[in-house]
């Protein structure tokens, strides 16, 4: 490749005749047949060579550098909370087109939100609270604010995207078998509302089909979730908070990737997601964290391009990642 290099060289600045040169030398010194050859090169062959080498040369190593893999993948999940759920179908294509590699599904089950929030927002508590009395009142009982199994079901049949359910509820073993059936490929849980059983929730998550995760609130330590990462049976993702659970568009808590620094530092391999904020001007510091999985609602489907905003998330990780 020196040889190349020299001649490219010579060709460029010091000109024809000892660019010319040093090709002949250097064939007849390999056989003697090539000689004529090279010695009818004229100047504009010998740059047009050692180009197309040095092409070659930068494609072999590129595709060298490409080989490299990165310890774990981007994973891209808008959020369908701040999708048009009256199209649904049509915005998990829309976001599939533009990039998206999972669709984050958040299943919200009204208790588990209102008990956080009753220190912080009594406002909003009053609200829900209201709210649920209202369809009560009304004859029917209200479950889910959100997604539920059924609305799962229904978007399966137009989509094969990976549907990473992030379930907010207070049992979610009531809820693995009906989101198996319905088509959920990954299943997040709460630590906090799984301590006792969480070996068995992992177990019955598997069989039913799904990836098991688990999720922590932003009041939870990470030590809580080492235990099911360590497991017999191991979660294979852990979702860190980065807002409290229950709505869209609140603000980023950079103090929850201490959080993921550690995951991090303790599983090289773990897929860790974030979940609550994440966008242009925090995708950075929870890339810099670690995080490999990004949730993003409102900034994906607020923005006037949502493609250019999954494809900045999506550089920021990889940028991040190191590589074997
Ligand atoms: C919050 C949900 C999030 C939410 C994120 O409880 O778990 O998935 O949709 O929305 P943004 O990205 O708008 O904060
Ligand atoms: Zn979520």
């Amino acid at each position: 490749m020196i040889f190349y290099w020299r001649c490219l060289v010579e060709a460029l600045v010091i000109g024809r005749a000892t660019g010319r040169f040093s090709l002949f030398r250097r064939r007849r010194r390999n056989k003697t047949r090539f000689a004529s050859l090279s010695l009818s090169l004229q100047n504009r062959d010998v740059v047009g060579i050692a180009l197309l080498l040095l092409l070659v040369q930068s494609t072999i190593s590129s595709s060298i550098r490409n080989s490299r893999k990165m310890v774990v993948s981007p994973k891209i999940a808008p959020s369908m909370l701040s999708s048009d759920f009256a199209n649904l179908a049509a915005e998990a294509k829309r976001m599939v087109d533009l990039g998206a590699d999972w669709l984050h599904m958040d299943i919200m089950k009204l208790s588990f939100v209102v008990i956080d929030l009753y220190d912080t927002e009594p406002f909003l508590v009053s609200y829900l609270l209201t709210s649920l009395l209202f369809h009560l009142q009304d004859g029917h009982f209200v479950p889910n604010l959100t997604i539920g199994a059924p609305v799962i079901e229904s978007l399966r049949k137009h989509t094969s995207a990976y549907l990473d359910c992030h379930l907010m509820v207070t049992n979610p073993m009531d809820y693995v078998e009906q989101m198996g059936k319905a088509g959920a490929s990954g299943f997040t849980f709460h630590v906090e509302v799984a301590k006792e059983n969480w070996q068995e929730l992992v177990s019955k998550i598997k069989s039913a089909g799904m990836r098991p995760g688990v999720a922590l609130k932003p009041g939870t330590p990470v030590e809580e979730v080492y235990p099911l990462v360590e497991g017999e049976t191991p979660v294979e993702m852990v979702l860190v908070m980065t807002v409290e659970p229950g709505f869209g568009g609140q603000k980023f808590m950079p103090s929850m990737m201490d959080k993921v620094r550690a995951l991090r530092q303790k599983y090289p391999t773990l897929d860790i997601e974030v979940d609550g904020g994440l966008g242009p001007s925090t995708i950075e510091a929870a890339a810099e964290a670690g995080a490999n999985c990004i949730v993003a609602g409102s900034s994906v489907f607020g923005a006037p391009e949502p493609g250019k905003v999954i494809s900045l998330l999506r550089t920021s990780v990889e940028k991040a990642q190191p590589t074997t």
